[in-house]
This record gives structure tokens, sequence and C-alpha cells, in this order.
């Protein structure tokens, strides 16, 4: 094992190669130039006139635009659906805006940017087919009109906590996962599931500059977890169908764990009697774990867990174990 190479997902962030060089030639040319002080005049007027402000809501949700509802999706009245009153955020929810700027979708940027937005223009999320298969007795092959016609989609307003601290209180459009593992039938040697992300260079400019993560992004859960009432497989956020970079078309949510385990763009959900390698595990052990429950006691090796931070206002809260979903959820955890 050699320990003075470190691996990219050690390096602070100021050494990271900005995700821009691979996706963007033009813009890496500009990069080289201001380094060398030509374009120095230039960045000052940019900066002048606002081109360092937010970006706009409006180029924001064009560059992650999806495909409109199918006739389907709008027959069903899946968007806006009717939000389950069961679940509340018990905080401010976050700004739309917000939390399309502010995202982790490493396929697109590695991890030096969380701008994912700039970077899913060649992302094709439409068609798409979700294959079901392993221990369950109807495997079967779902395109998303076939997910709008077989489950009853509801809003759910669930908080959200990522591992480096950031939480955001977004409202996920979608259906329970504990009815889909139904309608396949696991058979009784079922004791995990395990999601896999598409896994597409010419779409995910990422993916094909870095082999050194276990592409493709790989989830689990225990089919205890998996059948809860609490994991959904979301389709839509704030009303609308997912922009891509938050998942489109299809992810998970599970607002007790933290967020790495929300697989985003499922192609594939395969029912095993063995726990799967996952992506994150795979990568750094010791950091994420395969559970992954949100524990303010637990530290991560290189920070603390105690409180985390909102996407907008940057308001501070304590961190609350299982994100305070415990009702939920303790009981599986003895
Ligand atoms: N899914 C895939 N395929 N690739 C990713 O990089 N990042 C994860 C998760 N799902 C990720 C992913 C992480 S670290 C988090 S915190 C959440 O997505 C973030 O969801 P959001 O970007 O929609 O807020």
């Amino acid at each position: 094992m050699n320990y003075i190479v470190r691996k990219i997902w050690d390096l602070p962030q100021s050494q990271h190669t900005a995700p821009e060089v691979y996706a963007r030639r033009s813009w890496h040319r500009r990069q080289v130039l201001t380094a060398m002080g030509v374009a120095a005049g230039w960045g000052v007027m940019s900066h002048l006139v606002g081109c360092a402000q937010k970006p706009n809501a409006e180029e924001v949700k064009k560059a992650g635009a999806v495909e409109a509802p199918s006739e389907t999706a709008t027959a069903k009245g899946v968007y806006p659906s009717t939000r389950n009153p069961s679940y509340e955020y018990g905080r401010a929810e976050t700004a739309q805006n917000e939390a399309a700027i502010y995202t982790n979708f490493y396929e697109f940027t590695g991890p030096s940017s969380k701008a994912s937005y700039k970077f899913v223009g060649d992302f094709k999320p439409t068609p798409w087919k979700v294959t079901v298969d392993g221990l369950c007795d109807k495997p079967r092959e779902f395109d998303l009109d076939d997910l709008y016609k077989e489950f009853s989609f509801e809003e759910r307003a669930y908080r959200h906590r990522c591992v480096e601290t950031w939480a955001m209180c977004v409202p996920w459009t979608g259906f329970p996962l504990a009815d889909l593992i139904k309608l396949v039938g696991p058979k009784a040697n079922a004791k995990y599931v395990r999601f896999e992300t598409f896994n597409d260079s010419e779409q995910a400019p990422y993916i094909g500059v870095d082999n050194t993560f276990p592409w493709p992004y790989t989830e689990g859960l225990t089919i205890a977890e998996a059948t809860n009432e609490l994991p959904f497989l979301a389709t839509g956020i704030y009303g609308e169908p997912l922009p891509k970079q938050h998942g489109a078309p299809v992810r998970l949510v599970l607002p007790w764990k933290y967020g790495f385990k929300c697989i985003k763009s499922i192609i594939k959900i395969t029912l095993t009697d063995q726990q799967p390698p996952t992506f994150w595990n795979t990568v750094a052990p010791r950091e994420y774990t395969f559970e992954a429950n949100v524990d303010p006691s637990v530290p991560h090796p290189r920070w603390s867990q105690r409180t985390e931070w909102m996407l907008g206002t940057m308001e501070r809260f304590p961190t609350v174990k299982y994100n305070g979903y415990g009702d939920w959820v303790a009981k599986m955890y003895g």
C-alpha cells in the first residue's frame, strides 16, 4: 500500500482538478489564460457586472430540465401530488434554487464541485428503464410510465442530511420503495436490496476521467430497511419531475441515513442474499459504513457530526439521531 500518493478523495478541495476542465475545453483555455494574467481584466469586469453572483433560477432550471411529464403522469395528477400529512420538516423548507445548485453527483463533477447542474447537459434520462431482479417471484422491467401506472404517488416533506454536514428540507414526489418490493414478491431468502446507477461516460464526463472510483455508483439496504415505510423512490421534487442534477428520472430517498445512501438515476434494483458492496463503503470503508444512519455521537474520522447547516440560509441545528426519524426506524436497530 502506498501511503505517499494520496487518493483523489483525500485531496483538499483546493487541489482538485475542476470538473470544468473535463467537461468544457473552452472553459479550461480561459482558466489557463486567467492564470497567465492575460484575462485578468476580463475577470475583474465580469465580477463588477455581477457574474460572480448566485446563478439565476431560470438558467439553473433550464440546465437541469427534463422532458415534460408524460400523458400518463398528467392523467394521474402526479405533478404535483397530494402531500402526505404524516411527514413534516419541523423547519423551514429549503428554497428550490438553493437545493438545485448545491448537489452531489460524482458521475458529473467528481469531488470538486457541487454545481453538477452545469455538467448534466448531455445526460438523457428519457427513455429510461429500471430492472428489478434477483430473489423475487416476479422480476420486471419498468419504464417511467409503468411506474406512474403501477404505484400510488404522493408528496413527502423530508429532511435530508449529507455526511458532509449540510442539510436541506425538500418535498419529494414518488412512492414507497416497499410498494415496489411487494409487487415483485421477494423470496424468503432475500436479505438485502442492491441499487445501481447508470454508467455511461458519454453522458457523465467524470466517469470517463477517473477510474479510481468503482463505477457504477451502487448502494444497498437490508430487506427490513427497504420495506420500512420511509424509503421513497422519487421521480420529482418541488412538485415537478426531478431535474437532472437531483437524479432524474428516479432516485432513492432515505431521510434517516446520510445522503450518500440516496442513490440517483437508478437503472437496477436487485434482491439478494448477500450484503452488496457499495460505492462509498468501497472507496473509504473507515469513513462510510454500509448502514450510515445519521448519528451525532459518531464523528466522521475527519470532522464532527454534532451539528448541521441548512442550504441557503446556513442556519445551524444540532444533529439528531436518525435525523429525527427514530419513531419510524429505531426498532430495526435493536
Ligand atoms: N447518487 C449517485 N449516483 N452519484 C452521487 O454522486 N451522491 C450522493 C447521493 N446520491 C450521489 C448519489 C450524495 S453524497 C448525496 S448527499 C445525495 O445524493 C445528494 O442529493 P442531491 O444532490 O439531490 O441533494
